[in-house]
């Protein structure tokens, strides 16, 4: 993780960096800091601990003057967070300052050889690794700044993203890449490099994005130039932004995460526009058309995803299966690209992510490949590595998701997912025609549904008081649902610190119903459908027990209203796209717990939105 600015032009560096930081926050906020080289040809390194407003108030009175510079916002791997560890890292001899997102693998031997030659390390982190050999190979072999980035980067094992500025060259930026994203923002006299393009937008739409082993040298007087490690010239492939400034603020919520919320019933609309028609059963897929043999013959199709992702999975399994009649696995990708999978060109590998970035997700994407696997991405960032990286795939097209808990994407991942299926059940024959044009209709009423759905709003929020005091939350699903628990569990701890665990309703009784009594609040998913009987009677044994339980029903069902302690009604949808209308009471049960408790939603401890690193 760790965002990444860079900026080079006529204007005040340091404004553009500090409001680029802030975009980026998502991706870590546990320290942030500036390199700026000043009109007088200094060097300025500013660098605290805490939030990039943090790090604004400690520059307040500093000399941020500068129309060059690279900024940093930081989660932590090598090092604890703190102002020594915090980017960007300064060579001994003052010259150089870099950032860097990503991990040097090999940093260790690196720095005892570094030392050895009588180098002394100020910081525990692996980046610090770099600059120093940066300044090494420069002042050993007399080389270029350039040359001196390039044959560093040969000698580190490892992901990066850098951007360094040195005061040998102070009218050129140069930022690089391997396995972390940078973008390269392409304005009039001025251009900027970021770890994703929120910072470049409000500037230009032109970017070009990096690929890995390339070197950007941004230059004020001179037009991009970009060269692999090797010291090939590359390629320039500019692309157009589809991205507005507004989707990337907060629109009058007090934070990101409800915004993304409410903003559901748009973005499954959006999600479903020119896929499904205003009439008919039609899905239409291109990447199911373009590679029709694929899914035709496909062995079995194996689903790779982390976190979220992984739960959207979970329900796109079930789907596929049931509906494109295909044995489907569901992996972590963490797991998965180390557990020597089976697989050849018979097997489609489905990976999903609303980044597009995390580290685990594609390295197993890159071993599918490696094994003759066709490999379709499910992907929110539009460019973004694994997008970049699959051989064909469908968008979800959600838009910018900032807040760190995933609400959004897990809702525009699943509508994909049931499309995907579809797609397939069609080419395959294996759809009933009834059921086919039951489930598009109940996809083209999704946007409506979730409006209905978000009216949920108050009642809950005002049943979240009654449950700040929980140390434990259980939640209870089944079929399509079951997943659905595990997010909405997830959702709880991620931002409201409360342990909460997902569990299949009739697999409560072999082990979590001993936790049940008075103190263990229970979210039961028990809308009307296949297992409604069935979960009643899973709702019973926790009653029987003393528990309390918030049930989420379908509107209307009498039998559970009468037994449970809450009821969150939603309205009636299709059984194998319910866990997208099940989510959302839970997505904002989550978020008022925590606001409730005080907590930071946007920013909750530890975690960031984009995991690149192992
Ligand atoms: C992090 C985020 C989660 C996300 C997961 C996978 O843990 O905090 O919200 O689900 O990474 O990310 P991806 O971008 O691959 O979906």
């Amino acid at each position: 993780m760790c965002g990444i600015v860079g900026y080079i032009g006529t204007r005040t560096a340091y404004d553009v960096l500090v409001k680029g930081l802030h975009r980026l926050e998502y991706r870590g906020y546990d320290s942030a800091g500036v390199a700026m080289i000043s009109p007088e040809g200094k060097l300025n390194v500013y660098k605290t601990q805490g939030k990039v407003e943090d790090l604004e108030r400690f520059c307040d009175s500093k000399d941020t003057a500068g129309t060059i510079g690279i900024a940093h916002t930081r989660w932590a791997t090598h090092g604890e967070p703190n102002d020594i560890n915090a980017h960007p890292h300064m060579a001994p001899g003052g010259r150089i300052a870099l950032v860097h997102n990503g991990t040097i693998e090999n940093y260790g031997v690196l720095r005892e050889a570094l030392e050895r030659e009588g180098r002394v390390f100020r910081s525990e982190t692996d980046t610090e690794v770099l600059v120093q050999l940066i300044e090494y190979i420069k002042e050993t072999s007399g080389c270029s700044t350039l040359d001196a980035v390039r044959e560093a980067l040969r000698e580190v094992v490892g992901a990066y993203a850098i951007a360094v500025v040195d005061l040998d060259n102070p009218g050129t930026l140069i930022g690089a890449r391997k396995s972390s994203p940078l973008v390269i923002g392409l304005g009039e006299e001025e251009t900027f490099l970021a770890s994703d393009a929120t910072p470049i937008v409000e500037y230009t739409d032109k970017v070009v994005y990096l690929n890995d082993d390339e070197i950007a040298i941004i230059s004020r007087s001179e037009p991009l130039k970009i060269i692999t490690t090797d010291n090939q010239p590359s390629q320039i492939d500019i692309k157009t932004l589809r991205m507005s400034v507004s989707e990337l603020e907060k629109g009058g919520y007090p934070h990101f995460m409800l915004k993304e919320i409410f903003e559901q019933p748009r973005t499954i609309n959006d999600c479903v526009r020119g896929r499904i028609g205003n009439s008919g059963s039609q899905v239409t897929l291109s990447g199911v058309i373009e590679n029709k043999d694929k899914f035709l013959n496909a062995r079995r199709i194996v689903i790779v995803a982390c976190g979220t992702s992984w739960h959207a999975g979970l329900i796109g399994k079930r789907l596929l299966q049931e509906i494109g009649r295909i044995p489907v696995e569901v992996e972590y990708a963490s797991e998965f690209r180390y557990s020597n999978p089976i697989l050849d060109e018979r097997d489609i590998v489905i990976a999903i992510s609303q980044s597009g970035e995390t580290a685990d997700t594609l390295a197993a994407i890159q071993m599918a490949k490696e094994r003759g696997a066709f490999v379709y991405g499910v992907c929110n960032v539009v460019g973004s590595s694994i997008a970049r990286a699959t051989d064909s795939g469908t968008y979800i097209h959600v838009g910018p998701e900032i807040g760190v808990a995933s609400t959004k994407a897990f809702t525009g991942q699943v509508t994909v997912l049931a499309m995907l299926a579809l797609a397939v059940g069609s080419i395959k024959g294996t759809i009933d025609k009834q059921v086919k044009a039951d489930v598009v209709k109940g996809l083209r009423n999704l946007p409506s549904l979730i409006t209905k759905t978000l009216k949920l709003n108050d009642q809950i929020e005002r049943l979240s008081a009654t449950y700040t005091y929980a140390k434990n939350f259980l939640y209870l699903g089944r079929g399509y649902n079951f997943p659905a628990a595990l997010e909405g569990a997830l959702k709880l701890k991620e931002i409201s610190y409360i342990h909460a665990e997902g569990y299949p309703a009739a697999e409560m009784k072999h082990g979590p119903i001993a936790l049940i009594d008075r103190e263990l609040p229970t979210v039961v998913i028990a809308p009307d459908d296949e297992m409604h009987e069935k979960i009643i009677s899973n709702i019973q044994q926790v009653k029987a027990r003393g528990g309390s339980v918030i049930a989420v029903i379908t509107k209307g069902d009498e039998t559970i209203r009468e037994i449970a302690d809450h009821v969150l009604e939603i309205p009636q949808v299709p059984e194998c796209l319910s866990a997208i209308i099940t989510s959302i009471p839970l997505q904002l049960l989550a978020y008022h717990i925590a606001i409730k408790k005080g907590c930071d939603v946007d920013m909750p401890r530890n975690l960031a939105k984009s995991v690149t690193v192992e």
